[in-house]
């Protein structure tokens, strides 16, 4: 057993941020899937939203994420973390990341624009802001005695008390494949969002949804999975794994076009181009299917060279290793999977409805979102919640650790690896969002999700229970799982909202609600709190 004041599961920037500031108060294991750098964090390209800049205010940032929510973020939360930010990015700069100047000799920053705000208010590294941050946490993790880092480590399951406790979770070592308990007097989900469950995504092969499932299946609230939000314009290259062609571009003045050449964002939106995602998402989608076709043109051929290889060398570069010059070609693009709205539940502070459990990042449902998250806030809530959940979280340091029972672990370790490939399965689930719980949903084609979702999970749980655990079959179970959970949330939605469009509700409710799944209150609507 592994013992120590915190464990946070995940190495984003939630996760990385979260540690840093623990282990300055106590001993923290932080546990990883694969290595630090893998994570969703590290391909943010866009840039962290904040008012920076005398022209801009906290009001109208405040303004821009609630019309982007939809009616569904909670405002009070969102004013607390807008007017936060600027602390928490002097943080990130006091230890040493470096967002870009207006040019070499200015204080002044580069502000980036995107979709659905109203100002220029995104901080940037060039095109590659995740990487930046996430290199430079991760160096700074590296030199604190106080955290001790578990490459190579899968979280499998949480370990509760009957008192709805959480002291530690399950964890596979991928190489020895041993399971191992870990315990801590805090227990930090930090795991990211789950674009795998997608057949297309911007996310990076780590993103199953390991949180969110492991939380729901401990009898966690999970919140508004309906809202899975799809990046307008990913690279539409069989070989390029659904690579992101950052919303900044469209800041910059790049125009959708259609095979033809002809502009089209306009009969949808006054925002054009630049309307949130759900919007130019949606109206992408509808174009593709009345023409039959496969992708559309992002065009920011009117940018000189010079500016785009300073402004997007990332972007650039990665184009014309498809062959695609960005100064003179258009880019094919399509929208794919990107970031979940939803997740586990979670108050001010970060605090789950299971005693001693924080979420934060992607994992969590902070209610910053609501039904469609404003382009850049993600890093932003990552940084913001770390930093609440570690102020709260110090009260539990002088806790003595809880009695973990052996029997408690009833995983099957036989620490065999298991030879079953789970490829049919794998592929099925992500077929089926793709197909039935993407863009446009209707209730038949939940219907027809539902029939082969049951079926698959209980072929999968099946599984796990006989088989020896693997990394592919947790992983499995995860996307089953949050597959399962948009879907049911999508049933629950009798309206379409921000990113939730259901063809046969297609009006907006006047009443604003949350839907949340608990597995052992069975499913609840919540009236709620939003934009009061
Ligand atoms: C992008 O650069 O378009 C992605 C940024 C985000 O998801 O907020």
């Amino acid at each position: 057993m592994i013992k120590s004041d915190y464990l946070v599961i995940g190495s984003g920037i939630a996760g990385l941020s979260f540690a840093l500031k623990a282990a300055k108060c106590g001993t923290v294991s932080l546990i990883t899937k694969r290595e630090l750098f893998d994570s969703s964090t590290g391909r943010a390209q866009g840039g962290v939203a904040c008012v920076t800049d005398k022209m801009d205010t906290f009001e109208e940032h405040v303004c821009d994420t609630l019309a982007s929510g939809a009616g569904l973020c909670n405002k009070e939360m969102v004013e607390k973390m807008v007017k936060e930010a600027p602390s928490r990015i002097k943080e990130l700069m006091n230890i040493g990341v470096k967002f870009t100047k207006k040019d070499e000799f200015s204080f002044e920053f580069d502000l980036g624009l995107e979709g659905g705000h109203s100002k220029r208010r995104v901080l940037h590294a060039g095109d590659v802001t995740g990487a930046e941050i996430e290199k430079v946490l991760i160096s700074n993790v590296c030199k604190f005695e106080n955290i001790t880092v578990y490459e190579e480590h899968t979280a499998v399951d949480l370990i509760l008390d009957d008192n709805n406790f959480c002291s530690g979770a399950h964890v596979l070592n991928n190489e020895n494949n041993e399971l191992e308990v870990f315990q801590a007097k805090v227990v930090v989900l930090a795991c990211g969002g789950s674009g795998k469950t997608y057949l297309y995504t911007s996310n990076p092969d780590v993103a199953t949804g390991d949180g969110i499932a492991m939380a729901y299946r401990a009898g966690a609230d999970i919140a508004n999975m309906e809202f899975v939000q799809f990046h307008p314009t990913c690279l539409y290259n069989s070989e390029a794994k659904s690579f992101l062609i950052s919303e900044a571009v469209r800041g910059e003045g790049a125009i959708l076009r259609l095979k033809n050449g002809e502009q089209f964002m306009d009969k949808y939106s006054s925002q054009k181009e630049l309307a949130p995602r759900d919007i130019v998402s949606r109206a992408i989608d509808t174009e593709l299917k009345a023409r039959r076709e496969n992708f559309v043109y992002l065009d920011i051929t009117s940018k000189s060279r010079d500016f785009l290889v300073r402004r997007f060398s990332n972007i650039y570069a990665k184009c014309l290793e498809y062959g695609i010059d960005m100064a003179k070609d258009m880019i094919p693009v399509i929208p794919a999977a990107h970031f979940f709205c939803g997740g586990i539940n979670i108050d001010e502070h970060g605090r789950t409805s299971i005693e001693n459990l924080y979420a934060i990042g992607e994992t969590a449902c902070s209610g910053i979102h609501g039904a469609n998250r404003l382009a850049s806030n993600s890093l932003l809530e990552g940084i913001v919640y770390a930093d609440r959940a570690y102020k709260d979280s110090l009260k539990l340091l002088n806790r003595q650790h809880s009695r973990i029972n052996d029997c408690e672990n009833k995983i099957n370790n036989s620490k065999k690896p298991s030879q079953i490939v789970f490829m049919q399965e794998w592929e099925e689930i992500r077929r089926l969002a793709w197909g039935y719980l993407g863009i446009y949903r209707s209730n038949e084609k939940l219907l027809k999700a539902k029939k082969r979702i049951d079926i698959l999970k209980n072929e999968i749980d099946k599984y796990f229970a006989d088989a020896p655990v693997s990394v592919d079959s947790i992983e499995l179970r995860n996307i089953a799982c949050v597959a399962e959970l948009i879907l049911r949330s999508a049933m629950l939605r009798k309206e379409s909202r921000g990113l939730h469009f259901n063809v046969d509700y297609p009006f907006m409710l006047s009443e604003a609600y949350n839907t949340i799944l608990n597995i052992n209150r069975k499913e609840t609507f919540t009236r709620l709190t939003a934009e009061e």
